[in-house]
C-alpha cells in the first residue's frame, strides 16, 4: 500500500482538481487560490464540475469526467457541494469516499485567537475510520412487525491496520508525542476488540510514539474537561464521526474546521461546513475552513512549511486584523478583505 502523507518530489509542479462547489463554494474558492497563488506553490489548477453546476452542465452530480481528473492527480480541492433532497440523490461525499476507498478522515483541530471556544491552545488531530465499522447499508433491518431493528458492524484487520498506520505514520511525519486509540473493547468486545488489537500491534512499529488506550465515553468527558491531553485520537468510524464533531465544538464550531478524506491513491481536502446557500452570492462567507484544508493540501504534497504559513497567517489576521475578518467571527469584513489581509501577511 502506498501511503500518500508525503509527496515523493515537491520539486515537480503539480497539478491539482479544483471542484468549486456550490453556494458559497466558489467564493471561499477563489479567496483560498489567491492566497495558494501568493505563496507561489507551483500547482496547476484544473476546474471540474460537481453538485449542482454539474447537474446543470451533465445532469449527474459527479461526472465521470471529473471523477476521472481526481484519479488522475491524486489530489483534489473541494468546495461545499449541495445534494439536492428528496431527488433520490444519495450524498457526493459518500459517492466519492465509496468512488476512491478514501478511508481516512483526517479533521484536525486546533485553537484560533478571537473565536467563541472555552479552551487555547488546543492542537490535535482526529483520524477516523471510514469505510466500515457501524456504517454500512448491508446488514440493517428490521423486522416485519416493526418492533425490532437490527444492524451490525463489520471491523477488518485490514481495514484496522490501514487506519492506525495512517494515524501513526502522520504522528511521526508531524512530530507528534502520543496516539489516542478510542475504542469500546470492553463491551463490543468482538469487533471494537479486533481494532485495539490491531492498534497495539501496530504501535510496536513506531516506539517512538506513545500509544494511549481510551473508552470512548471516557474518551468524551476527557475532551470536554481537558482536552489539551490530545494530540492524535484515531478510532473506528461512528466513534470517529462523534468525537470528531466534538472537538470542532472545542475550537468554536465549524467555521474553522478542515477536514480531508484520504485512500492509498486519492486525497480530496475539503471545509467540513456545507455550501450555505442562506448567505451565498453576499460575499461574506469566511474562508478560513477551505484555505486550513489547502493547508493540509500543502502538507500532504510535502509543502508544510508553507501549510504553516497559512495557518500562521490566519492567526494573525484573527488576532490583529478583525476590520479584516467575516462576520460569523464577529468581524466587519468580507471573503475579499480577509483574502486581502491574508494575501499580505503571506507575503511579508
Ligand atoms: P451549512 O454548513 O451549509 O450551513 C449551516 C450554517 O452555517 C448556515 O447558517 C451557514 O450560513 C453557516 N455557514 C456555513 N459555512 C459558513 C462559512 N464558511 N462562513 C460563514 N457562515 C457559514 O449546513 P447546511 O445548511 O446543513 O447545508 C447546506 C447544504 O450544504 C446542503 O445541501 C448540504 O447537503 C450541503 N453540505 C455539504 C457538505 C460538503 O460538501 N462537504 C457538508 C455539509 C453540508
Ligand atoms: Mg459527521
Amino acid at each position: 500500500m502506498r501511503h500518500t502523507i508525503h509527496h515523493e518530489d515537491p520539486q515537480v509542479s503539480q497539478t491539482i482538481a479544483v471542484l468549486k462547489g456550490d453556494g458559497i463554494g466558489p467564493e471561499i474558492m477563489e479567496a483560498t487560490l489567491r492566497v495558494l497563488d501568493a505563496l507561489n506553490c507551483d500547482l496547476t489548477y484544473e476546474f471540474h464540475d460537481a453538485g449542482l453546476a454539474a447537474l446543470d452542465a451533465h445532469g449527474t452530480l459527479v461526472p465521470p469526467e471529473t471523477l476521472a481528473a481526481i484519479e488522475k492527480h491524486g489530489v483534489a480541492l473541494k468546495g461545499p457541494l449541495t445534494t439536492p433532497i428528496g431527488e433520490g440523490f444519495s450524498s457526493i461525499n459518500v459517492q466519492l469516499r465509496r468512488h476512491f476507498d478514501l478511508y481516512a478522515n483526517v479533521r484536525p483541530a486546533i485553537s484560533f485567537p478571537g473565536t467563541r471556544s472555552r479552551y487555547d491552545d488546543i492542537d490535535l488531530i482526529t483520524v477516523r475510520e471510514n469505510t466500515e465499522g457501524a456504517y454500512l447499508v448491508e446488514g440493517q433491518s428490521l423486522s416485519e412487525d416493526g418492533e425490532t431493528a437490527l444492524s451490525s458492524i463489520r471491523v477488518t484487520r485490514s481495514g484496522s491496520e490501514r487506519i492506525v498506520r495512517y494515524a501513526f505514520e502522520l504522528a511521526r511525519q508531524r512530530g507528534r508525542q502520543k496516539v489516542t486509540a478510542v475504542h469500546k473493547a470492553n463491551i463490543i468486545k468482538t469487533s471494537s476488540g479486533l481494532f485495539l488489537e490491531v492498534a497495539r500491534k501496530v504501535a510496536r512499529d513506531y516506539p517512538e510514539i506513545e500509544l494511549e488506550e481510551m473508552i470512548v465515553d471516557n474518551a468524551c468527558m476527557q475532551l470536554v474537561m481537558n482536552p489539551n491531553q490530545f494530540d492524535v485520537i484515531v478510532t473506528t468510524n461512528l466513534f470517529g464521526d462523534i468525537l470528531s464533531d466534538l472537538c470542532a465544538g472545542l475550537v468554536g464550531g465549524l467555521g474553522l474546521a478542515p477536514g480531508s478524506n484520504i485512500g492509498s491513491e486519492v486525497a480530496i481536502f475539503e471545509a467540513v461546513h456545507g455550501s450555505a446557500p442562506d448567505i451565498a452570492g453576499k460575499r461574506i462567507a469566511n474562508p478560513c475552513a477551505l484555505l486550513l484544508a489547502a493547508a493540509d493540501m500543502l502538507d500532504h504534497l510535502g509543502m508544510a512549511e508553507k501549510g504553516a504559513k497559512i495557518r500562521g497567517g490566519i492567526r494573525e489576521v484573527l488576532e490583529n486584523d478583525r476590520e479584516q475578518v467575516t462576520p460569523d467571527m464577529g468581524g466587519s469584513g468580507n471573503t475579499d478583505t480577509f483574502a486581502d489581509a491574508l494575501v499580505k501577511v503571506v507575503q511579508s
